[in-house]
């Protein structure tokens, strides 16, 4: 646990070593980074900034939450973004709903895609799904806290390998963001 009165010690993560090592560093150091802090939107905050300037060819990094049958945007990086997307519309709704990744290599052939920044030419949104546990204690509908999204001003930029590291820190980061 870092000393909260000290600047956060967050480094970039360095690329090398491939992709699995790109994010299984991340994963390793954003989990050291929040495990000192409960607050859901402090950790939300620095886990979005962590990403944004860990990961190259990225426009846009941050999180939506589940309130009601609606996501609302939560701390991110980038330009400001749509604050309301109801759950089943766009890359983000509709990852939501399904409770799956969606990797979109090209927005503009997406039906239904919500265009927040006109540089964005590919995305990959990753759900946040919670336990049985916090489902049941109505902080969530359906074990959806919410999702992870990722943009890049590259079309074709997101590959398997992007999903799956990204749904790894997803899971790590699902405990960091439900309110203790
Ligand atoms: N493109 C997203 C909207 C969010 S912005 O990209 C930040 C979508 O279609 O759901």
């Amino acid at each position: 646990m870092h000393d909260p009165l000290r600047a956060t010690p967050w480094t970039a993560v360095r690329e090398g070593g491939g992709q699995s090592t790109l994010y299984q560093t991340l994963a390793e150091e954003l989990d050291a980074l929040l495990s000192g802090e409960a607050d859901p939107i402090a950790n939300a905050a620095n886990a979005a900034a962590a990403i944004f300037h860990s990961l190259p060819e990225l426009n846009w990094a941050g999180f939506y939450f589940l309130r009601g049958r609606e996501l609302v945007l939560g701390p991110f990086q980038g330009k400001p973004a749509c604050v309301r997307i109801p759950l089943g519309k766009g890359v983000c709704g509709t990852a939501a709903a399904v409770r799956r990744s969606v990797l979109v290599p090209d927005v503009l052939a997406f039906p239904g895609h919500i265009a927040c920044d006109a540089a964005s030419r590919s995305e990959l949104v990753v759900p946040l799904l919670t336990e049985a546990g916090s489902s049941a204690a109505g902080l969530t509908e359906a074990g959806v806290l919410g999702v992870l999204d990722l943009d890049s001003p590259l079309p074709g930029r997101f590959d398997a390998a992007d999903q799956a590291g990204c749904e790894a820190i997803a899971a790590m980061l699902v405990r960091h963001l439900v309110p203790r």
